[in-house]
């Protein structure tokens, strides 16, 4: 065993929110809709249909959410931009309420100690844009983003150093494009490159826009990776994970870091004649569009082995009831399939728990983009049990994220550029698909998806636990 290196100093040990998961004053203030508070009430898209409408009510709360991470030692808070909360209409009008709220957010943080991350998009599009133009299936959602991302860059970036841009641009462009599960609930793979596409232009132009509005700002986007296993050591299998590695995550990777398209992915795409297209000035937009940092959500690796030609598809199901071994195979027929993993546990949602692939997340980030890495996601979804003595006893939180924090101290000694960990999530908050029934959050917050009881907070075994290893800086575990 060789010795392990210590989590550098000023590490940031911080905890992550998004902020229809949390806010909740859906309509408060000047607030304009998002594509979410719309999608979330149609008939049949969400676990028991519930939204954000009040959500954590951190909007109202914020203080108070605060104080308790001030309490916990916290020195990063990740959080997200309503971007309709800013611009009702998308673009045009700004809405000043809405500068305020976030304003004093950050004040407040400030003054605690803690180190302000904003995520200027974590899903909810101002509905306007999509009504308009169809959201990112026009290359105008570029211009309104740049938009967008300039007025926070002016009436925040003197305060905030540590800026995601776009949030898991492979999810919600799947989600929403592809399985269909996501706003808008497209199902086109055609549709879904293209917006794509024009995510990437987005996610480039406003970068170019903060090198030039803030200057001594770090800023990259949040990707949410899941590194690809082979099955077996067969080289039909070895070919398929590597073929996953590429489709699913080097076509987004690459672009954020490289400014291209990876070959192999583009000419399978040519050949089902799916490609996007790209202008000219595009590849060159990428280049000048490059983070100083990859932002890693990761909680998951994903296994594959070969898929014949009359194989599976890519039809996703997502198992939002919360029920082990519901999760099915997808795949590209001919190219590659998902398939279980003996060696690995799996969370009542069938999410692999794999501490060994953050390392090996991190060490291929590294490797490929030799760029320093922000966690900017890292959690456990379970059922918590509140007991009658007012107390969450989480401790397979506990042991997850233990198992993650020694995997990042591994990472470093292995030589990675780890800025910090933002666990998911500092509060419990919506699950997107899955209510409030699965919850990540060192802080309970007692409502359930359909009564909103006190909504009380209760710090879980979890809060006291991460607290001393923030005080330790990672050494006591
Ligand atoms: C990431 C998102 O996909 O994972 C978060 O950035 C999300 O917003 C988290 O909540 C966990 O996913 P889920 O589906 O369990 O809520």
């Amino acid at each position: 065993h060789r010795e392990l290196k210590p989590f550098p100093e000023g590490f940031l040990w911080g905890s992550a929110s998004a902020a229809y998961q949390v806010e909740g004053a859906w309509d408060a203030d000047g607030k304009g809709l998002s594509v979410w508070d719309i999608y979330a009430k149609l008939p049949g898209t969400t676990f028991k249909n519930s939204n954000g409408d009040v959500a954590a009510d951190h909007y109202n709360r914020y203080k108070e959410d605060v104080a308790l991470m001030a309490e916990m030692g916290l020195k990063a808070y990740r959080f997200s931009i309503a971007w309709a909360r800013i611009l009702p209409e998308g673009r045009g009008k700004v809405n000043e309420a809405g500068i305020r709220f976030y304003s004093d957010l950050i004040d407040e943080l400030l003054k605690n100690g803690i180190e302000p991350v904003i995520t200027l998009y974590h899903w909810d599009l101002p509905q306007a844009l999509l009504d308009e133009y169809g959201g990112f299936e026009s290359r105008r959602i570029a211009d309104d983003f740049d938009e967008y991302a300039r007025v926070c860059f002016r009436s925040f970036g003197d305060r905030v150093r540590y800026w995601v841009s776009l949030n898991e641009q492979n999810i919600f462009i799947g989600f929403g494009y592809m399985t269909g599960m996501h706003p808008p609930g497209v199902k086109d793979k055609k549709r879904m490159l293209q917006a794509n596409h024009n995510a990437f232009l987005a996610n480039a132009r406003a970068i170019k826009s903060f090198r030039e509005m803030v200057p001594s700002g770090n800023i990259g986007p949040s990707f949410a990776y899941s590194p690809a296993y082979p099955k077996t050591s067969k080289p039909e299998d070895i070919l398929a994970a590597e073929d996953a590695e590429e489709i699913l995550s080097h076509w987004w990777m690459d672009v954020y870091a490289l400014g291209e398209y990876p070959k192999a992915a583009m000419d399978l795409y040519r050949g089902l004649g799916i490609a996007p297209e790209v202008l000219p000035g595009d590849l060159e937009l990428f280049k000048e569009g490059k983070p100083d940092f990859m932002g890693l959500n990761y909680y998951q690796t994903t296994t594959y082995e070969a898929n014949p030609l009359d194989g599976v598809g890519e039809k996703l199901e997502m198992n939002t009831t919360g029920e082990k071994g519901t999760a099915k195979s997808t795949g590209i027929p001919g190219v590659y399939r998902t398939t279980g993993n003996d060696y690995l546990e799996r969370t009542n949602w069938d999410w692999t728990i794999d501490p060994e692939g953050l390392r090996v997340a991190l060490r291929r980030i590294t490797g490929r983009y030799s760029l320093p890495v922000l966690i900017t996601e890292n959690g456990l979804g379970e059922y918590d049990k509140l007991t009658d003595d007012d107390k969450v006893h989480d401790d397979y939180r506990i042991g997850y994220l233990k198992a993650h924090i020694l995997a990042c101290r591994e990472a470093i000694t292995d030589g990675v550029d780890l800025i910090g960990y933002c666990t998911w999530s500092f509060t419990d908050l919506l699950s997107w698909l899955n209510g409030y029934q699965k919850r990540y959050g060192f802080v309970y917050i007692n409502r359930d998806e359909t009564d909103l009881k006190d909504l009380r907070r209760v710090r879980k075994d979890s809060f006291h636990w991460y607290r001393k290893v923030i005080e330790s800086n990672g050494s006591e575990l």
